[in-house]
Parts: C-alpha cells; sequence; structure tokens
C-alpha cells in the first residue's frame, strides 16, 4: 500500500471524529504487516478521562482481531473545524503503546493533507522506552 493511500485513510477517520469537548479531531490508520489497514478516531466522553486517542482506537481494533505486527502508522490531528492542519504528534501514552506492539523503526507518519505528511520512527519519537 501506497503511503498516501494510508494518508486519506487517516483523514477519512478524521471525519469520524466524537470530540465534542475539545473540539480537536483526530483520525489515524494504522497498517499490518500483511497489508491490512485498521483505522481509528478520536472518543471523548463527558466524564474526560475514559476518553481515547484515535492512535489507540487503530491499535484496539487490530490487536482485538488478531493483528500484533505492524509496519506504519499515519495520523492526522486538528481543530475540528479547520481544513489545514498543522502536524499531531502522537501523546506519551500512545507512543508508549506502539512500542508495546512495534519495532524503533516502525514508521509514524505525521499529515497535513494528502500531499503533505512527513515520516518520523517510533525510536525517535520514543528513545529509552519503557518494557519489561
Ligand atoms: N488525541 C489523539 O487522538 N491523539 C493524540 O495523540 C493526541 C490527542 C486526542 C485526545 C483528545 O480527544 C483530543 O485529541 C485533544 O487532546
Amino acid at each position: 500500500m501506497e503511503d498516501k493511500e494510508l494518508v486519506t485513510a487517516a483523514l477519512d477517520a478524521r471525519k469520524r471524529s466524537y470530540s465534542p469537548y475539545s473540539h480537536f479531531a483526530v483520525g489515524a490508520a494504522l497498517l499490518t504487516n500483511d497489508g491490512n489497514v485498521f483505522t481509528g478516531c478520536n472518543i471523548e466522553n463527558s466524564a474526560y478521562s475514559p476518553s481515547i486517542c484515535a492512535e489507540r482506537v487503530a491499535f484496539s481494533k487490530a490487536v482485538s482481531e488478531g493483528y500484533r505486527e505492524f509496519t506504519k502508522i499515519v495520523i492526522a490531528g486538528g481543530p475540528a473545524d479547520a481544513e489545514t492542519l498543522e502536524y499531531c504528534p502522537p501523546c506519551g501514552v500512545c507512543r508508549q503503546v506502539m512500542s508495546e506492539f512495534c519495532d524503533r523503526d516502525f514508521e509514524v507518519i505525521l499529515a497535513k493533507s494528502a500531499d503533505q505528511y512527513e515520516t518520523h520512527t517510533l525510536g525517535g519519537l520514543l528513545p529509552l522506552s519503557f518494557s519489561l
């Protein structure tokens, strides 16, 4: 799968964000090693702490369907009413969840639009990660 296709999937998932409290909409598209795509959006809650990030929705969907090997994720986020996005790096909790299943070379692609995106690695975003 081309990166651009995965970027489009993340931008589409962002449209399904449920974020009435922060008004910050995030979409993610996670690619498995065998070419399957799992998308996610952030889902907020009036009690706040039950809210979950787009990336962890995508990982939860994938792992609960039996997929544990991943090559990359695209993340696109920004104010819900804005078309033009800034890069939205994953929060620390999501980086830790990625590190549970992914190696240092796992690609984290931050997207502003279908044509503007940049690629990072999990190792670069989370050096000295914790594991047991
Ligand atoms: N959010 C994500 O979905 N992913 C991140 O990595 C950063 C933050 C969500 C959580 C919350 O619903 C909103 O963005 C504002 O923090």
